[in-house]
């Protein structure tokens, strides 16, 4: 893995925040998934644009908790968003895909092999997915949030991307079908770090021997936390994450530090 960090983040950093009052958090709830669209979408509700995976091909594991359900009862018992809409509107902006174009992804990708299938999680609005897709043949991106998913799937239609609306957690593919997988910005919005660990062995089955993990998650700093506020902010201890991951069924896991940011690549084991 490569030196050298994304530069920017004073800028991210410094940006006018403000609290998600209660109309925008119902507004917002509304695009999040919740049990009654998972409901909707498991009878056929097919968005526009967007690939639904109805049915869980042969092979999925499907923990008895998910990373939705767990936000899910955050949300609603704390009024809590997974990613509150400032946070959102970050991810949409011409500075983050700078970012991500110029800095956070030739950091992260920095010697990796994608092969000819990877799959991402969380890709939000999907600044990460138009970078990620000039680099491998095939990309399937999986997002929790059904809005986003939506918008994505139809801003890439007829595109080397498939969306699909799911939870990382519980990943709709049978074992061993992916080349690479890609984790940007996403970790922390999963609401404990069981429920990472979770995640991150659900890509591991889903990724072929060898197959590389790579990912980006910021650090734990009073103004990421402001940033977060009003979501779901569970930061990754960069000390602890190589033997989670190992324990997850990866090997050569390397966590590298840079500014405020973390980033990690490990190989799914043989
Ligand atoms: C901060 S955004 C990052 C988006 C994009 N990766 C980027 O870097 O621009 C995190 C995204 O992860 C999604 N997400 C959170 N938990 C998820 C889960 N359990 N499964 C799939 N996506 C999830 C959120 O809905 C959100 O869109």
């Amino acid at each position: 893995m490569g030196s050298g960090g994304p530069g920017s983040r004073r800028k991210y950093q410094g940006r006018q925040l403000y609290r998600c009052g209660s109309s925008q958090r119902r507004r917002h709830r509304e695009r999040a998934v919740d049990g009654g669209q998972h409901a909707r979408l498991d009878r056929g509700c097919v968005a526009v644009g967007l690939r639904v995976q109805l049915e869980h091909e042969s092979g999925t594991r499907r923990p008895a908790s998910s990373a939705a359900g767990a936000a899910r009862r955050l949300g609603g018992e704390l009024g809590w968003d997974p990613v509150n809409k400032a946070h959102l509107e970050f991810c949409s902006s011409p500075e983050w895909a700078r970012l991500v174009e110029h800095e956070l992804l030739p950091w992260v990708l920095d010697g990796c092999e994608l092969g000819d299938d990877l799959l991402e999680v969380g890709p939000g609005p999907g600044l990460t997915t138009d970078v990620l897709r000039r680099k491998a043949a095939r990309v399937t991106a999986v997002e929790l949030d059904l809005g986003l998913a939506a918008e994505l799937g139809s801003r890439l239609a007829g595109s080397n991307v498939s969306v699909i609306a799911g939870d990382v957690t519980r990943l709709p593919f049978p074992a061993a079908r992916f080349s690479s997988a890609a984790c940007l910005t996403m970790l922390h919005h999963i609401p404990s770090s069981g429920l990472q660990d979770a995640a991150l062995a659900e890509i591991a089955r889903v990724l072929r021997p060898g197959g590389l993990l790579m990912g980006s998650d910021g650090l734990d700093t009073p103004a990421r936390r402001e940033v977060h506020h009003g979501d779901v902010f569970v930061p990754v201890d960069p000390g602890t994450l190589a033997p989670r991951l190992r324990a997850a069924g990866f090997t050569r896991a390397c966590v590298d530090v840079a500014g405020d940011r973390l980033k990690f690549a490990a190989a799914k084991g043989q």
